[in-house]
């Protein structure tokens, strides 16, 4: 299959990776120029959970130009700049291509299809966990489940095929979803308690739950979430969010949140499409949402302090 990462950071460079290795098309389109040459002169570097090794059939590039048209565009940006990075390269975004976002956070989906058809459109959430050590040089933290599915929730014949390739690919533990919306809100609300927690303090994300009064105020704001969840009409596929939350701190409890690593890199960080989402849908539904407002704002103290 012929494939693109927009966006090869830590998660796109671990997909992307596992794909190419199982003998896909793999290219990569990103603006980091470093990681781009690296990767094109010596092959990426994955190390970590799943061993260390170059991956040397990966074309990566910052021209959509030079990749052509793609069977499959996997969107790993930021939230962030999730409308930019597709309308930029919208050259490799074919009649019959299908875009998939993995990506944390709320707004995705819409801001595809500001430039893609709806029908064209797949998500899911991941599980893995990596960081970026490098230009060219990515570490897999941690082997997690890939769930994707139909928007509409139709177990069509392409999702099969996709599955079946991320499956050859090595990435299992890999599903279908005929509930793609409330996969993405249970991972919503696991970011929602975890990532601002991370940000704020720069602990780690099982150190969270070391601290009475921040567990407390993560509950809080899963808790929050969970009825603007429920008033926004998603079935959440996992109900007790504040267990779960809390599960997916211990799990990846050696895990630096991608929230903490944009701030201890000075990035913006998805602040706006995790907490901040939250309190505009809340708003929408007359839900009063103080606990992720005021997370809200101090993430954003710390990136005006950058
Ligand atoms: O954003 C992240 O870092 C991840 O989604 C999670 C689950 C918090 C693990 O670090």
């Amino acid at each position: 299959m012929k494939v693109v990462i927009i966006g090869a950071g830590a998660m796109g460079s671990i997909y992307g990776g596992f794909l190419a290795e199982a003998g896909n098309e793999v290219y990569f389109l990103d603006v980091f120029q470093e990681h781009i040459d690296n990767i094109n002169k010596d092959g990426l570097w994955i190390e970590g959970t799943s061993g260390d090794r170059y991956i040397k059939n990966i074309r990566a590039t910052s021209d959509p130009s030079e990749v052509g048209v793609v069977d499959l565009a996997i969107v790993f940006v930021k939230s962030t700049i999730t409308d930019l990075a597709i309308k930029s390269n919208q050259a490799v975004i074919g009649e019959n291509t299908v875009v998939l976002t993995l990506q944390n956070g709320l707004g995705n989906i819409e801001k595809i299809k500001t430039v893609v058809k709806e029908g064209q459109i797949i998500s899911g959430t991941t599980s893995h966990g990596a960081n970026l050590l490098g230009p060219g040089r990515v570490k897999h933290a941690g082997h997690g489940a890939t769930v994707i599915g139909e928007l509409n929730g139709e177990t069509t014949d392409r999702i099969k095929k996709i599955a079946d390739v991320f499956r050859d690919a090595k990435l299992e533990p890999v599903s279908v979803s005929d509930n793609v919306m409330g996969l993405i809100w249970d991972k919503l609300l696991v970011n929602v308690g975890i990532n601002p927690m991370t940000a704020i303090t720069g602990l780690k994300n099982g150190e969270i739950l070391d601290y009475p009064e921040l567990e407390s105020l993560a509950e809080e704001a899963v808790n929050e979430a969970m009825l603007v969840a429920d008033a926004s009409g998603i079935t959440l596929e996992t109900p007790d969010a504040v267990t779960h939350f809390k599960e997916i701190s211990r799990v990846t409890g050696e895990n630096v949140s991608s929230m903490l690593s944009d701030v201890i890199n000075k990035r913006r960080t998805e602040i706006d499409n995790i907490n901040g989402a939250i309190v505009r849908e809340g708003e929408k539904h007359n839900i009063k949402t103080p606990v992720n407002a005021l997370l809200t704002r101090l993430v954003k103290l710390k990136e005006e302090q950058y």
